[in-house]
């Protein structure tokens, strides 16, 4: 798994801030809110398996399903000598991030949970997954997933900055076909993991686009009032892809999720 050192930390860091990336894409929709975050902390993002530079066709990797993802990120971390971190993850690496949180607790000292969703896929989601997973391996290409540029981000970023929507396509042309439905089989086996947040005691951030229709505002409510010390941030004019539309309003949530984290 490839870990990105977005930021260096300098002597008198905070605890890491680690960043795990939505489908289909990798951690470069991380890169516009990695240098808005304060302080002097090293803020990390990995490429998930499947992803970027990470190939889910290592043969090692078990059958797909998130929580491999989250002991690969593990083991990364750990190579790369982090052994407690805020965790922030938008959609598919929220789901990640609640799976790192069940399978390495000692790990995670926050959890920014951005435009993302604790319960798992309604049978109609898991199946047009599945669909879509078979479609993509068997057309050998990226291209059913690919209208997905445009949905990702909201309306009012579709209308003013088309050239997101341009870079997000261009990010998912760059994805590894079998990658991708890795992924998406993967995201279709993930339990509900409300509960999990519900025992969580420590920082939570909840960030969600106003506009954001694959997981709007009500799964975000749903996360705030399951975890106990969640901060809940609404972020105008941005769909799905807060990161990438309203990045300086994603940033200043995880800056104090961070400093939430640093003094607990
Ligand atoms: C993502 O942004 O990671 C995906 O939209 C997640 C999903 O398909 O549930």
């Amino acid at each position: 798994m490839t870990v990105h050192v977005l930021r260096e930390a300098s002597a008198d860091a905070g605890l890491p801030l680690v960043l795990l990336h939505g489908f289909p894409l990798d951690h470069r929709m991380w890169e516009p809110v990695a240098g808005r975050v304060d302080g002097a902390r090293a803020v990390l993002a990995v490429d998930l398996p499947g992803a970027g530079g990470s190939t889910a066709a290592d043969p090692a990797l078990p059958e797909p399903a998130l929580e491999a993802s989250a002991d690969a990120v593990a083991h990364a971390l750990a190579a790369a000598g982090v052994d407690r971190a805020v965790v922030a993850g938008l959609s598919m690496g929220g789901y990640v991030a609640l799976a790192l949180l069940e399978r390495h607790p000692g790990l995670v000292a926050g959890l920014g949970l951005v435009d993302t969703r604790s319960t798992a896929d309604t049978d109609d989601a898991r199946a047009n997954r599945l669909r879509i997973a078979d479609e993509v391996l068997a057309s050998g290409s990226v291209d059913p997933v690919r209208p997905m540029a445009g949905t990702l981000v909201g309306e009012t970023t579709r209308a003013s900055a088309p050239e997101l929507v341009e870079q997000i396509a261009a990010w998912i042309d760059g994805q590894d076909p079998g990658g991708v439905a890795w992924s998406q089989r993967a995201m279709a086996a993930r339990p509900d993991r409300t509960e999990l947040l519900r025992g969580f005691a420590g920082p939570v951030a909840v960030v969600v686009g106003e506009e954001d229709q694959i997981a709007p505002l009500e799964a975000a409510e749903h996360m705030v009032a399951a975890a106990p010390a969640a901060q809940f941030v609404v972020v105008p004019r941005s769909g799905h892809m807060s990161t990438v539309e309203q990045p300086d309003e994603v940033a200043a949530a995880l800056s104090d999720l961070a400093a939430r984290a640093d003094s607990a």
